[in-house]
């Protein structure tokens, strides 16, 4: 049996962000969560490092550390998404008051000391919210570039455009001049975007399915993706709403499912009017080096089996 992927996961949960771990958790064959990072993002550091603890716990492996990070981004001031997902930032589900505490080491530090005791290209980050806390680790410690085995990230569109702003996906939105940092790093990107996301609709049958498993992580997730959905549902009119961060675990066990190319990836930190932006070379006209494995759809059908059947192993 090949040895399951060491990966640390960095996130703002977030219902998204939650299912994206649990869909991890769910998947100990292939990937070993070595530890969760909260960063600022969809709602304030301390409701998302709370929230990573109760996911965690949802399930049932209480043991994977969790650490918080950065409270705020590099430069700007943080910019959230309560509307989208509700006051705590896991509004839905009533799941209760974690029992587990965090870590007392920084998130930051976490990463960096990982990486840096570790084999050289084993530990895989996998990003589900604002690039600060990986943006901070490599100004902090510039050598853990060349260590990392790989960087998934949520992140970005170029089809699609933005749904923070006309231009600008949020995770990258939120803090621009970190994901220039992480784009700039040279170790190995997967961005997974908005062209991939949209395209991963949880349509109402999908969810009822996730419900229908009948365990309590199914009902957890159909009552956090009905809730998250709701603005998403409104703001597009389509027959479901888009699934972001799940995608990035999703390419670690099914890479069949997504179909992308490499690409050049910048990222836009000086304009007003398009802050955020990622602008992927998708067609090569610059000529620039071919940095990012730029993913542009995903097979659907195939995501909600595997998502389904994964979470089925849970409690
Ligand atoms: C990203 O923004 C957040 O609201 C979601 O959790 C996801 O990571 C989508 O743009
Ligand atoms: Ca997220």
């Amino acid at each position: 049996m090949p040895m399951s992927r060491k990966i640390i996961i960095d996130t703002d949960p977030g219902q998204d962000d939650a299912v994206a771990i649990l869909l991890a958790l769910a998947s100990p064959e292939e990937i070993d969560v070595l530890g969760i990072v909260a960063v600022a993002g969809n709602v304030g550091l301390h409701h998302n490092a709370n929230n990573a603890l109760k996911i965690v716990e949802l399930a049932g492996r209480p043991d994977i550390p969790v650490y918080a990070g950065c409270a705020r981004p590099m430069r700007r001031h943080l910019v959230t998404a309560e509307h989208v997902h509700g006051d705590t930032g896991l509004n839905g589900p009533d799941l209760p008051a974690p029992k587990t505490a965090l870590q007392t080491r920084h998130g930051v530090d976490y990463i960096i000391d990982t990486l840096m005791t570790a084999e050289p290209k084993t530990v895989t980050l996998c990003t589900l919210g604002p690039l600060t806390n990986i943006g901070m680790a490599l100004v902090k410690q510039p050598e853990i570039a060349d260590r990392i085995a790989e960087i998934i990230m949520m992140g970005g569109a170029y089809f699609e455009v933005g749904n923070i702003t006309p231009a600008a996906e949020f995770n990258i939105y939120v803090d621009p001049e970190a994901a220039d940092v992480v784009l700039r790093c040279g170790a190995p990107i997967t961005m997974m975007p908005l062209d991939v996301t949209h395209q991963i609709q949880s349509t109402p049958d999908r969810l009822a399915a996730i419900r229908a498993i009948g365990n309590r992580t199914g009902t957890a997730v159909y009552e956090m993706l009905t809730f998250s959905e709701g603005f998403d549902l409104r703001k597009y009119g389509w027959a479901g709403a888009p699934l972001h961060d799940p995608t990035v675990i999703a390419y670690l066990l099914r890479p069949d499912l997504f179909d992308g190319r490499l690409c050049n990836v910048t990222i836009e930190t000086a304009s007003e009017l398009t802050v955020g932006m990622t602008v992927a070379d998708y067609w090569h006209v610059t000529g620039k080096a071919k940095t990012v494995q730029y993913m542009r759809s995903g097979n659907a059908e195939g995501f909600y089996a595997l998502l389904t059947e994964r979470l089925a192993r849970l409690p």
